[in-house]
């Protein structure tokens, strides 16, 4: 160290005063809240908002949707009659088909349509191409099961006039009563209401009716009334919208649909991603600490997004839970046009004896949707795994994904030849840097031409993927949906004259702006583009590409540069003349389904697990890969802010999800980079990114100490893959998120219900609160329940619920394990994942307070569909205090490949158990008793060595079997008494 000389003080001065200077000219990152639309300025919105407030100030409203009692039919669970919309003075009415079906899981869908719409009679503006019909095909996008119609469902005997009630669910537990004038439902399980529809009368269906073209009055004539004038309707925003330059010319005229959803008793409700906001959802109405806007889905791409908002993201999964203490509950709103949500809380008008289980709270939505039909399920729960699995069982569980796509991503806007590809592989090599995947971004492709690479900068793709491939490293490309107009490119020119290109309003390839400068849109809701979009993929289309190239679907909203809110205009047409403002919010989804397809079928006879990352997406699309949360910040706030996003959409059915390690846009500092991979490291989707602007950063670049932090936050993470593999098996099976937070895992704890800056993986009991502040050297995490909780690193014990201190300087990753449980790990440290194929298994046995655990793990071959076919191992570990035994059962099921693949990994073994809070009395114990299944009569009953380390202040006992040499895929015990 050298004392600093007064020229160095001199030119820090100089230097400080540079940089305060410089930073008066550093534009404030902020979003530019002028491009997107608040609800006043979407007319349904503001127009629906309006009719609330009318229905809430006013003492004696009724709300003018009836059921016509008449109507009413009951068959194979199935609930349909017609309700009544009076319009006008006169008491017209126009008819509504409705439907209520009672499913087998216990799952209720409300459906309502338009008969004047249904059956065409109606007349479009504009000489307009578009389908007449509400849009009623989000369901063959975005369902694919859990429709089997219950059974039991049945009209209650008890009659009520004015009401019909139904029993179904479970043991017929849950009721439907559904009130007919005005038209009303409430749903309850027990007994007790938990769900209501249109209790506060802002059900809303915009009918069609024709425009009153006012024709110039002749002179003396009396001016004619415009439709609004005779209804009394504010009418403004029926027939076109302009916003921004662009005018919507709305052929079918209002057509938005709403409804109030409330949760009484229920204080918190979570879901309705993408949003940067908290977990529990915040009130829209104003109010101290409230948002004035309502949580918007329209899913655009958002420049700087910022933090704490209800504003619009990338993608839109329009889902919400209720939860209080006992008991979670659910609404799914299918609908893929834009939608807005409020969300108030207000007193509870439930009974004050009831409380303690109920909260003192309800929560009440109002749902307003653009276009559509109304399409509802109701899902009553009462865990949120219930909840979880059920709305799986609709829409699809997560996808399992190759082992490879669960370990690290490094990412940048871009990598710029394919010498630096290979230069930033052999780096990680060099600082024995674990990664798995390199990715690239547009920079690639020959002047933004997809399925091209650029010659001089990429001149042998085919060397490249040979390199990565000498350590089982993949390639991900970009490939986005808007292709580049222009000349020589067979691309663009099979999209035209195949037809497949979104149309504008006209019927004519729509034309807008993006990367590549004017670009047309595959339209991906056309079978023929997917059939085409294959094609492309194919390794001798795609050339240069391989097995172990993967792809990324980003700008998938779509972005539009030149469009209205940077998307496509509405009147857009797709296939099958849908509007695009039918079908916005699925548009995403549809892309990214069509390169999963692709994916499959690259080369004949070669089925592997697709890979395909997205932006965009809609209920449904956690079956076809992962989502990140786009271009966050490399800002303290970003990192704090992806925990929260991350959680909610995990409980919202889509957990295989990330954000930008680093932060997208900006230059993180040293410290902040380090404490983003060490929160990387449990974030479901792990990928480093940045902007093209900024400097670079792989884990190697920031030097000592950081390098080797972030390298050990990178191997914890290629450490535990087994246990996240583990969990995203869970997730592909029962629709459980990979990471969860507290209410999630502890559904009884009320204390925990807001807390989202802390995580559960899986079912394993890790717990992890990363660091997100600058300069902070502990963290508080919050301990909901009474079992021992360990630091993962040094078993110091944390016990009683409530919140407890870790000590985290940078090299500290506060992590816990949750008594009870039993972690898989793999400890030889590699290179990439596909590299510890063959490793064997350490499992942390941790015991709980009664000194019981058990745990799981899955195994396949990470790469193939044979796991489909029973190549897998799955088992359940169980350490039994009563027995003193450690076992290891069979889960699993069989399949005709089950046999040959426990035959390929009958030499991958356990080589370690851990055992954390070991008991005194092992004190003095030099070995174990180990016996497995099969096992030759000698090797029977083997003696293994055993140690035990006593207790030493609050780092709790701890014992070590060595190398029992077991078969991970065997049954065996290991005997401790
Ligand atoms: C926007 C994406 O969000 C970002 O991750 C990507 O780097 C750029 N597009 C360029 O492709």
């Amino acid at each position: 160290m050298h004392s600093p000389t007064a020229s160095s003080l001199r030119w820090t001065g100089v230097f400080l005063l540079f940089t305060a200077f410089c930073s008066l000219f550093t534009p404030a990152v902020m979003v530019k809240h002028e491009n997107f639309k608040t609800c006043d300025q979407s007319g349904f919105c503001k127009r629906n908002r309006a009719y609330a407030d009318t229905i809430t100030q006013s003492s004696h409203w009724k709300s003018p949707y009836d059921l016509d009692s008449k109507s009413i039919t009951f068959e194979n669970g199935q609930l349909s009659g017609t309700i009544l919309k009076t319009v006008g003075k006169a008491g017209e009415t126009v008819r509504l088909p409705l439907t209520v079906t009672f499913l087998e899981s216990g799952t209720a869908r409300v459906t309502l349509d338009e008969e004047k719409r249904q059956k065409g009679d109606i007349v479009l503006r504009h000489d307009s191409k578009a389908r007449k019909e509400r849009y009623n095909e989000a369901s063959k996008w975005a369902i694919v099961g859990g429709l089997k119609i219950s059974s039991g469902a049945a009209l209650s005997r008890e009659t009520e006039a004015g009401t019909t009630k139904v029993h179904y669910g479970p043991a017929g537990k849950y009721e439907a009563i559904i009130h007919h004038s005005p038209f009303s439902i409430k749903f309850k399980r027990d007994g007790e209401t938990q769900i209501k529809f249109n209790d506060r009368g802002f059900m809303n269906m915009e009918h069609w009716r024709p425009k009153i073209e006012k024709p110039e009055p002749k002179e003396g004539e009396e001016q004619p009334l415009e439709t609004a004038e005779v209804t009394g309707e504010d009418e403004s925003t029926w027939w076109d919208e302009t916003f921004g330059g662009n005018t919507d010319t709305k052929p079918r005229g209002p057509e938005s649909v709403a409804l109030d959803i409330s949760f009484p008793g229920y204080e918190h409700v979570y879901g309705i991603p993408e949003h940067a906001s908290k977990m529990s959802l915040k009130e829209t109405r104003g109010g101290d600490g409230n948002y004035n806007e309502p949580y918007r889905l329209y899913n655009a791409d958002v420049f700087e997004y910022e933090l704490d908002s209800p504003m619009t993201l990338y993608g839109a999964i329009p889902f919400m839970q209720a939860h209080r203490k006992g008991s979670t509950v659910g609404v799914f709103w299918l609908n893929a046009a834009e939608t807005w949500i409020d969300v108030v809380k207000s007193k509870s008008g439930s009974n004050p004896l009831s409380l303690g289980v109920k909260s003192a709270v309800d929560t009440q939505t109002h749902w307003i949707s653009e276009s559509g039909i109304l399409d509802i399920f109701v899902l009553l729960g009462p865990t949120p795994k219930d909840i979880s699995q059920t709305y799986g069982e609709l829409t699809g569980f997560t996808a399992m994904p190759q082992q490879f796509a669960i370990a690290y991503h490094q990412c940048r806007w871009n990598y710029v030849t394919d010498q630096d590809v290979m230069d930033v592989d052999r780096r990680f090599d060099k600082h024995k840097i674990p990664y798995d995947v390199i990715w690239l971004d547009i920079e690639y492709t020959d002047g933004k031409k997809y399925f091209t690479w650029d010659p001089l900068t990429f001149p042998d793709p085919k060397k490249m993927h040979k390199q990565l491939q000498k350590r089982e490293r993949k390639l991900v490309t970009i490939i986005d949906p808007h292709i580049k107009n222009t000349d020589k490119y067979n691309v663009v020119d099979e999209l035209k004259s195949k037809g497949l290109a979104v149309k504008n309003k006209d019927g004519n390839d729509y034309e807008g702006w993006c990367w590549p400068g004017s670009s047309y849109w595959v339209d991906c809701f056309n079978p023929a583009s997917i059939t085409w979009w294959k094609t492309l993929f194919k390794y001798d289309s795609f050339k240069g590409t391989g097995p172990n190239t993967f792809i990324w679907n980003d700008m998938n909203e779509p972005s539009v540069f030149n469009g209205p809110e940077t998307t496509m205009p509405k009147d857009n047409l797709h296939y099958g003349n849908w509007e695009h403002r039918d079908v916005h919010n699925l548009n995403g989804m549809t892309f990214h389904n069509a390169t999963y397809d692709a994916l499959l079928e690259r080369k004949k006879g070669e089925v592997r697990r697709p890979f395909a990352l997205t932006r965009s997406f809609f209920a449904g699309s956690q079956r076809i890969g992962a989502m990140w949360t786009g271009d966050n910040l490399a800002e303290w706030s970003h990192l704090a802010a992806s925990i929260p996003m991350i959680l909610n959409q995990g409980i919202s059915g889509f957990p295989f999800a990330g954000a930008d390690v680093g932060g997208f846009f900006g230059n993180p500092s040293k410290e902040l980079l380090t404490r983003w991979y060490q929160a990387g490291a449990f974030y479901p989707f792990f990928r480093g990114h940045a902007h093209i602007d900024t400097r670079r950063r792989e884990p190697y670049i920031p030097g000592s100490p950081y390098t080797e932090i972030i390298t050990q936050a990178l191997r914890l993470r290629y450490q535990l893959l087994p246990a996240w593999y583990t969990a995203f098996h869970e997730a592909s099976t029962t629709g459980a998120p990979i990471v969860r937070p507290n209410f999630y895992v502890h559904p009884g704890d009320d204390k925990g219900f807001e807390i989202e800056d802390q995580l559960y993986i899986g079912s394993t009991g890790l717990l992890a609160k990363p660091v997100v502040a600058e300069g902070a050297d502990s963290v508080s995490i919050y301990i909901a329940d009474d079992q021992p909780y360990y630091d993962y690193f040094d078993y110091t014990t944390y016990s009683g619920a409530g919140h407890h201190t870790i000590k985290a300087p940078l090299e500290k990753i506060p992590l816990l394990m949750q008594g009870g449980h039993i972690i898989p790990r793999r400890d030889r440290p590699r290179r990439s994942s596909s590299l510890m194929k063959w490793d064997p298994f350490t499992l942390v046995v941790v015991l709980d307070k009664a000194g019981n655990a058990e745990g799981t793990l899955y195994v396949d071959d990470g790469e193939t569909f044979d796991f489909e076919q029973g190549a897998y191992i799955h088992r359940r570990f169980q350490f039994d205090r009563a027995t003193k035994a450690l076992t290891s059962i069979n889960i699993g099921g069989t399949g005709a490949k089950t046999a040959a693949w426990h035959k390929t990994m009958s030499k991958v073994r356990v080589e370690k158990v851990v055992i954390v809070g070991a008991p005194g009395e092992w004190k003095g114990k030099t070995e174990v008793v180990v016996s497995e299944e099969g096992a030759k009569e000698s090797a029977r009953k083997k003696k293994v060595e055993f140690t035990f380390h006593s207790a030493q202040g609050k780092k709790a006992a701890w014992a070590v079997v060595r190398d029992p040499k077991v078969a991970v895929g065997k049954g065996w015990k290991i005997d401790f008494s």
